[in-house]
């Protein structure tokens, strides 16, 4: 029934290639602004809601009250918008006098006087998506600007550019990054944009300049849209799934747990992929309304462990019938060639009741006769010690999933 997968050779590519900043050596955790509030500059009509230096500091605040902090979520990071229309005379970037009343190096120094870290957008072309100067002839001033306001967390789009340009655009703005001596996470949008220009990308340049990078479409707040990413990172995960472990990851957008568009079962389904993917954890979400069930997901620790593992591999998926999905994430500890795994059950049948899916571990590819102990990581089910023939039996609601960790046993 399931075929059986190997990973040997994503956890070889562990050990050769990628960006040596010493940062990202898990996914990056974090907030960041844009799914949630996009490109509201309208701060006069709706101040609570507008991309100023209140809301980020507010994000802030909360971060660190709500408990999100002591779970891992360190990155509070601006998107676009934040910039004024044109470049200061002396061709720095100025952030929206308005809405950045004190400036984008008070702003971080609020942020780290929390015990976090910083972010901010640009982009690899003449505007930023949204039409703010973008950084095409102002690469390396821009880069000792970020160094200068202690920016810990760059994200370059590339709207306003030619796909053609980023092998040479996006390796310069990182060594002008380097160079600047701040080590700042640095997240690229080349292979998108190649992706979408007919030009396949080059991911052993991109693994060796960027910390992450984007692969697909922006996340939309629906579930059709976590679907669309789902798929995507499934049927093209053998060119895609190779190029994450520490220090470089795949990104297929934010967290849009808590939001309008995913049900409790979705977004549950969500943060578990997530978390098999060893995915970026970039919430975008109002912290301040969001509703205790969805935050419950989002401090899962348990969960949050798969996606931070130490091995950094990505997982695949190994079965996919008639609505059923099971993806499989090989993680610490290892004995001898034996990994432990998370597995993810995903129902995506829409004929309205749960799914029984019965498989026996050896199915799933683990093949340690010393067993393996199962636990469920939503659900506080304990499976004790199963071995490589037990049959497995999880019921998955429609939309929903159910998350295994199976641990290798030693003795
Ligand atoms: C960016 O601006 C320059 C100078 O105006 C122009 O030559 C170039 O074609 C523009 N690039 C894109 C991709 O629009
Ligand atoms: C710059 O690159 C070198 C070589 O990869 C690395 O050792 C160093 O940590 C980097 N520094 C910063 C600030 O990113
Ligand atoms: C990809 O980039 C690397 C440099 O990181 C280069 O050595 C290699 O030739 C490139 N491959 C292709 C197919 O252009």
């Amino acid at each position: 029934m399931i075929s059986i997968i190997t990973f040997i050779i994503g956890a070889l590519c562990v050990l050769c290639c990628g960006l040596e900043n010493g940062l990202a050596r898990t996914p990056p955790m974090g907030w960041l602004s844009w799914e949630r509030f996009r490109c509201n500059t309208d701060c006069l009509n709706d101040p609570d809601n507008c991309i100023s230096e209140q809301l980020f500091q507010i994000m802030a605040d909360l971060i660190v009250s709500e408990g999100y902090a002591s779970v891992g979520y360190e990155y509070i990071n601006i998107d676009d918008c934040w910039l004024e229309r044109h470049r200061g005379n002396n061709g720095k970037l100025l952030s929206d006098h308005k809405r950045f009343p004190n400036g984008i190096k008070a702003l971080s120094d609020y942020i780290h006087s929390r015990g976090l870290k910083f972010g901010i957008y640009e982009d690899y072309g003449n505007y930023t998506c949204a039409g703010y100067p973008g950084i095409i002839g102002y690469e390396k001033s821009d880069a000792e600007q970020f160094a200068e306001w202690n920016v810990d967390y760059v994200k370059l789009d590339g709207c306003y550019s030619l796909p053609s340009d980023m092998d040479k655009g996006y390796s310069e703005f990182g060594r002008y990054l380097n160079k600047t001596g701040k080590a700042m996470v640095y997240s690229c949008s080349w292979p998108v944009y190649q992706i979408y220009a007919g030009i396949q990308p080059n991911f052993s340049a991109i693994q060796t300049h960027c910390n992450l990078w984007r692969n697909y479409d922006d996340i939309q707040d629906s579930w059709s849209s976590v679907e669309n990413i789902i798929d995507y990172y499934g049927n093209n995960q053998d060119a895609i799934a190779p190029n994450a472990g520490p220090g470089h990851w795949n990104d297929p957008d934010m967290l849009i747990v808590g939001n309008f568009g995913l049900s409790y079962e979705q977004a549950k389904t969500q943060f578990a992929m997530w978390a098999i993917l060893a995915a970026p954890l970039l919430m975008s979400v109002d912290l301040r309304t969001i509703r205790p069930e969805f935050k419950e997901i989002l401090l899962n620790r348990k969960i949050i462990a798969v996606d931070q593992d130490g091995l950094g591999i990505q997982g695949r998926r190994i079965y996919k019938h008639k609505g059923i999905e099971i993806w499989s994430k090989p993680i610490s500890p290892v004995y001898q060639n034996f990994y432990s795994y998370s597995i993810v059950f995903i129902n995506r049948r829409t004929d309205g009741t749960p799914s029984d899916i019965s498989v026996t571990l050896k199915e799933l590819g683990l093949l340690n006769s010393m067993g393996y102990r199962v636990e469920d990581l939503y659900e506080n089910v304990d499976y004790g010690v199963l071995h490589p023939h037990t049959k497995i039996k999880v019921k998955v609601n429609p939309s929903g999933v159910v998350m295994l960790k199976a641990i290798t046993q030693f003795y």
